[in-house]
């Protein structure tokens, strides 16, 4: 199977819901609970690359300069799995670490390379499992699961997301500047939307939701309610 392509017989497999959008729109907390909700499985593919940009930066290679082949080949044999909500790395509890800025700023270089892309595919389709998959990113309905039974893009201006970055941070302890993070956030967005491989868009079929003014109890209702009028329609 290629990247884009739709699986020979999407009719056996587990339903799929795709929620992407940019950093902080509340995608993560959204989908966690629409698949606690569910019971279905959860992905996080953000948290793959992000470990892939850990991975990459242990082995001191530079997203920048080193050739994307030797990234890719990297990232495709890390030893990764997650296990109750963690991410294990090398069998290292990385959940925290893989949060900062600047593994998220690593994390958009590595992204950007269509090698490393490819090379995360399968890892990622491995999660759709009985009875179903939540899962959220930037191509979850356009590249990796083009069947999703329903595809949400979510939203928020720039500022909302800086605010409730800042508001994240601070609550686990971590300093941090508002101003820094709203400019680090619309580098962020410009660098996922305008790679030319698998660019953060709304996909086709997708339905927009603008979370600014939003709670996440009110968004993931919204989700909710969408896949049981599609699963009834
Ligand atoms: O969702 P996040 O902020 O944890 O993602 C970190 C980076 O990983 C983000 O800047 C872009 C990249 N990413 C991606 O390119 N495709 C995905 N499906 C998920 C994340």
């Amino acid at each position: 199977m290629t990247a884009g392509s739709a699986p020979s017989n999407p009719a056996v497999l587990p339903p799929v819901i795709a929620i992407d959008g940019p950093s902080a729109s509340g995608k993560g907390a959204v989908a966690s609970r629409v698949a606690a909700a569910l019971g279905f499985h959860y992905l996080d593919s953000g948290a793959i690359y992000r470990a892939a940009a850990l991975a990459v930066a242990r082995a001191a290679l530079d997203p920048a300069r080193s050739g994307q082949e030797a990234l890719a080949d990297l990232v495709g044999r890390m030893p990764l799995s997650f296990s109750a909500g963690r991410v294990i790395l090398d069998a290292e509890d990385v959940t925290d670490s893989i949060r900062s800025e600047e593994c998220g700023r690593q994390a958009s270089l590595v992204a950007a390379l269509p090698l490393v892309r490819l090379a995360l595919l399968a890892r990622q389709r491995a999660f759709r499992q009985p009875p179903g998959l939540v899962a959220d990113g930037r191509d979850m309905a356009s590249v990796v699961f083009p069947d999703a039974r329903l595809k949400v893009f979510l939203t928020a201006s720039a500022e909302v997301r800086a605010e409730r970055r800042y508001k994240q941070l601070m609550d686990k302890g971590i300093h941090a500047n508002i101003a820094q993070l709203l400019q680090d956030i619309r580098h962020r967005d410009e660098r996922d939307s305008s790679r030319a491989t698998a660019p953060l868009q709304k996909a086709a079929g997708a339905y927009e939701l603008d979370t600014s003014s939003l709670t996440i109890d009110h968004a993931v209702a919204w989700v909710l309610e969408r896949y049981e009028r599609q699963q009834s329609s």
